[in-house]
């Protein structure tokens, strides 16, 4: 068991899909098998974009569901709501006495939109709200309170934690050492997940395969994966292929190397293919699916899990908020 303190956020703005799995759920739970692992479900961070309370609602249930069902070790990690810890709320606005404007200026998310608006001929500020302004001081309220070492984010999500660890620092010029640097860690290559139309796997762009789907429309979505016009006769390349991209995170090496073959060699067809990759996936998935319909047909249970989290979570947040008010406040 590791020393270090791993946290991380879960928006809750939809329903996971194979590509979050691939490349931000499942190291998580690798991480929560060996170290002290805070994970909540960031509602507060959806609010600037969902307006709509059964909307977070039902979808911070899904993304619980997903965590645990997908093997979550509940013994290490502490599962909960960002919103049941009312220090994140104080902490996030103390911190803005010290976090610089400029700062926010440059924050990705709030440039993409001034880019997005001056390319639409739009006032620069139009459609941001202060939620969206200040979401880095949120997520550095996060990671601090909970006195984290590591923060595993995808490569969009690392300028917010740098800011935390800058944040945290201008902090401890002005008052002492309170925080803990934290750094991020951007989660190994694993490389993007290709969607249905070859493009990344992204809800913005409408081409996902659900990670709990029923296996119905698995099959479903994998039948209508876009490929090349080759004829079953004709070898095809694996390494361009969807269909093989995302067999490769789901088989052993042996039958990855077997599938490759099957490209290579010709004489397979691209619906065999896809009946290949359905068979696997499925198989994979068919055991955490049941436990993920148990979970989401048991919502008393997921509470359960989600206040154990917060009361967990919020031993931790108390000690922070009250060091860290001595040290602004003087009580
Ligand atoms: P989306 O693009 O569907 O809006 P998010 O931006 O909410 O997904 O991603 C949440 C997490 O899942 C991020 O950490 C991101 O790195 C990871 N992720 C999303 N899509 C993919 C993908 N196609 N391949 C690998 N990782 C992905
Ligand atoms: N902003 C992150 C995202 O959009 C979610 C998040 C909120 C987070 N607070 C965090 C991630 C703290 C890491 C640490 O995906």
């Amino acid at each position: 068991m590791s020393d270090k303190v791993v946290l991380t956020g879960i928006k809750p703005t939809g329903i996971p899909h194979l590509g979050n799995y691939v490349g931000a759920l499942k190291p998580l739970i690798e991480m929560s098998q060996t170290h002290r692992t805070f994970v909540f479900i960031a509602d507060l961070h959806a609010l600037n974009t969902i307006h709509n309370p059964d909307e977070i609602s039902a979808n911070t249930y899904a993304a619980a569901a997903v965590l645990v069902a997908a093997g979550l070790n509940l013994k290490n990690a502490v599962l909960f709501r960002q919103s049941d810890i009312t220090p994140v709320y104080e902490l996030a606005t103390l911190l803005m006495n010290v976090t610089p404007k400029g700062l926010m200026n440059r924050a990705h998310s709030y440039k993409a939109m001034m880019d997005k608006n001056t390319a639409n001929g739009l006032d620069i500020d139009a459609g941001v709200n202060m939620g969206l302004y200040t979401y880095p001081i949120l997520m550095a309220a996060d990671i601090l309170l909970y006195k984290s070492d590591i923060v595993p984010v995808g490569a969009d999500q690392k300028q917010h934690v740098e800011f935390a660890r800058d944040i945290a620092g201008y902090f401890n010029n002005l008052y002492g050492n309170v925080f803990r640097l934290p750094e991020p860690v951007i989660g190994r290559d694993t490389g993007l997940i290709p969607g249905l139309d070859g493009r990344k796997m992204s809800k913005s762009y409408d081409n996902t395969i659900s990670l709990f789907a029923p296996e119905g429309e698995l099959k479903k979505k994998i039948m209508r994966i876009i490929t090349d016009s080759k004829t079953p006769e004709e070898v095809k390349d694996p390494d361009t292929s969807t269909i093989f991209q995302l067999y490769t995170h789901f088989a052993s090496a042996a039958e990855i190397d077997e599938f490759r073959q099957m490209f290579l060699a010709g004489g397979m067809g691209y619906g065999t293919a896809k009946n290949r990759l359905f068979d696997k996936i499925n198989s994979v998935l068919s055991g955490p699916r049941a436990e993920y319909e148990r979970l989401m047909a048991n919502r008393g249970e997921l509470d359960d899990i989600l206040s154990d989290g917060a009361a967990r979570a919020r031993a931790v947040a108390d000690d922070t908020i009250a060091r860290v008010k001595r040290a602004m406040l003087g009580h």
